[in-house]
């Protein structure tokens, strides 16, 4: 579980890009974060992982004060997974080398296991295996980026908008993928996207920045059916 409160956070000497941001996100629960671009979601997301140390305010993961613990710390000690926005892959790897390079610190026996489940569960990546990452489109990639987490079996998932760039078949695969990762297995997953009305038809809870705080929670259903939604999502005026 990720609580955050009162995150004040932003690059070098630069002004502070997160001002008062307050969310939690629970085990089986998946969390979008919404606003306009440049509003800081994946500044958000960053400080979570631990990549961006905050000004102020406390991160607490599965209970434990966690705003000052680096990345490869969370990711050992507890099970992030982060997926940024921009892909990550290793272009002149292929598909299986990236995979298991998400898996460095695993038995080889978990490694094969899980590998080979990622195989079935994505059948674009198991025709390609062999293909280096530099041949696929860029939407293979985005899924190659969330395989390569899941290889490591995280338990708390960040996902920085992982459908960019899909085509809206491939989207929705993906956006079906993460909800039955949550489902299959109990994972928190605090999801950024810009697809606002796919993500909240699968996610539990949203959170929606303007300029650096929390403009509006609610539960996705509610969200859906709220015609101000657009409007914040947008990047409009909340009291228009
Ligand atoms: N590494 C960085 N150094 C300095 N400023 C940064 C850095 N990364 C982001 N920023 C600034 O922080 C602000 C928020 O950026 P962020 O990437 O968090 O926005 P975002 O909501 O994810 O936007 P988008 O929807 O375009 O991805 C922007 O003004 C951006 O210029
Ligand atoms: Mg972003």
């Amino acid at each position: 579980m990720i609580e955050a409160s009162n995150i004040r956070a932003g690059y070098g000497d630069g002004p502070d890009i997160l001002q008062d941001i307050s969310m939690t996100a629970s085990a089986r629960e998946i969390v979008t974060i919404l606003g306009p671009n440049g509003c800081g979601k994946s500044t958000l997301l960053k400080t979570v992982a631990g990549f961006v140390r905050p000004r102020g305010g406390a991160i607490r993961i599965n209970g434990e004060g966690a705003e000052t613990v680096p990345i490869h710390e969370k990711v050992r000690h507890y099970g992030v997974g982060y997926v940024p926005q921009t892909d990550n892959v290793f272009r002149t790897m292929t598909v299986t080398e990236n995979l298991l390079m998400g898996a460095r610190d695993l038995s080889r026996d978990t490694r094969n296991e899980r590998f080979e489940a990622l195989m079935t569960q994505y059948p674009t990546l198991a025709n390609k295996r062999r293909r280096k990452a530099s041949a696929l489109s860029g939407g293979e990639r985005q899924i190659l980026s969330l395989a390569r987490a899941l290889m490591a079996g995280p338990r708390i998932l960040l996902l920085d908008e992982p459908s960019a760039g899909l085509s809206p078949a491939m989207m929705h695969d993906v956006f079906e993928a993460i909800g039955r990762i949550r489902d299959a297995q109990d994972m928190c997953i605090l999801m950024v996207e810009q697809n606002a009305y796919e993500a909240l038809s699968i996610s539990d809870r949203a959170y929606v920045l303007s300029l650096g705080k929390v403009a509006l929670t609610a539960r996705s259903a509610d969200l859906l059916n709220d015609p101000a939604m657009e409007r914040l999502y947008l990047g409009g005026d909340p009291d228009a």
